[in-house]
């Protein structure tokens, strides 16, 4: 089994369409082994997406991502990392393949409705970023 880092985004919530991200979670058969509804700092985001720091676009996806509340997720199944960004779909959803979750729901580029990790590297950083060990069923 293999555990990997999600983020119901700030659209998402503030749409009121989490529970369909949720349903899509659990009917591609990932257990929620953490999971609850936070507000992020603009400063904890910048902690959190600290690998983008340089790039053009860091100063609006950190304000974005403070501005309303999030729900942050533990997921766990076997290739969860992998299985987890093909559930989400292309970054911009203009280019997500049909039955992503991004595709579905997603906004644009910036309101894209998910995070995931891309490698086990970053699960192992951003896991431990939100939850103790605890909080993880
Ligand atoms: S990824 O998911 O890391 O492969 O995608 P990447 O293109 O490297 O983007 C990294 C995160 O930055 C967000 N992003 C943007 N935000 C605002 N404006 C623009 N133009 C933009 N381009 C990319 C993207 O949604 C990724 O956020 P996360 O939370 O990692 O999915």
């Amino acid at each position: 089994m293999e555990r990997t880092f999600a983020i119901i985004k700030p659209d998402a919530v503030e749409r009121k369409v989490s529970g369909k991200v949720l349903a899509m979670i659990e009917e591609a058969g990932f257990n929620i082994v953490g999971m609850k509804k936070i507000q992020l700092s603009k400063c904890e985001a910048e902690g959190f997406y600290y690998v983008h720091k340089e790039r053009p676009f860091f100063g609006d996806l950190c304000s974005f991502m403070s501005r309303s509340a999030v729900i942050v997720l533990a997921l766990e199944k076997e290739n969860a990392i992998a299985d987890w960004r093909a559930l989400m779909g292309a970054t911009n959803p203009a280019n997500a393949d049909a039955g992503t979750i991004r595709k579905e729901l997603g906004v644009s580029i910036e309101e894209n409705t998910v995070h995931g990790s891309d490698s086990p590297e970053s699960a192992a950083f951003e896991i431990p970023y939100f939850f103790s060990q605890l909080e993880l069923v």
